[in-house]
């Protein structure tokens, strides 16, 4: 055959939105400009995993250790995270995408709350695409809350100790029945997980680029995905 073959897409991308503070400090301005520039980013990269046709998206939106930064940094992000939301909820049901939300919720204020609640509501019958979105999120914490609650059916009788396995871990994770990830991808060249999807990237293929999140487009993601494209994925075969 000398037909080469379609690379293939990831099925879902992960992605760690991380250089907004660089971004707006380089030229001299408040780290929330910063912020602002990057949830355009967002409807950017929103669009191209559409046309890419990748079916789910998780961003990192706001980890769990993010809760040390300054009250104003916080409050601006919670406010920018409701505009976004009031902004763009139009867009998720012309192109019927799904927002659903993993984190510990209960941390962010309850207007932002009630607001993603509805709007995982309003678009959970949607099929074509899947926005995820990590907010008051960590890797570790989604582990205790699972183990949480495979301790507690196993407390009421419910499930066995010996009959815990990978998939009774998976299925408690805060989105069980959304595919690992395929492709990690993280902006601003750092060479860390930042206690992102820590069970869910055990075999994701990584990709860090030294883009600004708020430089980052649709030309960038497509480049991610071509070098994903190149990839040979093992699983520890021999191939
Ligand atoms: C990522 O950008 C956004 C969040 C963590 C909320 P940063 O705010 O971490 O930007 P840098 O890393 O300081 O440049
Ligand atoms: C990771 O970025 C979290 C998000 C992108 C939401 P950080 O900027 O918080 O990560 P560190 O502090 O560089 O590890
Ligand atoms: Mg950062």
């Amino acid at each position: 055959m000398n037909e080469a073959a379609t690379p293939p897409v990831p099925r879902h991308i992960a992605i760690i939105m991380d250089g907004n503070g660089r971004w707006a400090q380089q030229r001299g301005w408040p780290r929330i400009k910063g912020h602002e520039a990057g949830a355009d980013s967002v409807r950017a990269v929103v669009r191209a995993c559409r046309d890419a046709g990748v079916e789910y998206l998780t961003l990192y939106a706001f980890s769990v250790e993010n809760w040390v930064r300054p009250r104003d940094e916080i409050g601006g992000l919670m406010r920018l995270l409701q505009y976004f939301l009031e902004r763009n909820e139009d867009e998720l049901h012309e192109h019927e995408i799904r927002l659903r939300v993993i984190g510990r919720l209960k941390d962010l204020p309850a207007p932002v709350r009630q607001r993603l609640r509805k709007v995982e509501k309003a678009t959970q019958a949607y099929t074509r695409g899947n926005l995820i979105l990590a907010l008051s999120y960590g890797g570790r914490t989604e582990l205790v809350d699972a183990t949480r609650k495979i301790a507690a059916k196993v407390e009421a009788g419910k499930l066995k100790a010996k009959s815990v396995t990978e998939e009774t871990i998976s299925a408690h994770l805060y989105a069980p029945d959304v595919p690992d990830p395929d492709l990690m991808v993280r902006t601003s060249g750092e060479m860390r997980l930042s206690n992102f999807l820590l069970w869910q990237l055990s075999y994701a293929e990584l990709y860090v680029t030294d883009v600004l999140w708020p430089d980052f487009r649709e030309a960038d993601l497509q480049a991610a995905i071509n070098a994903y494209g190149q990839r040979h994925r093992r699983y520890g075969a021999v191939s």
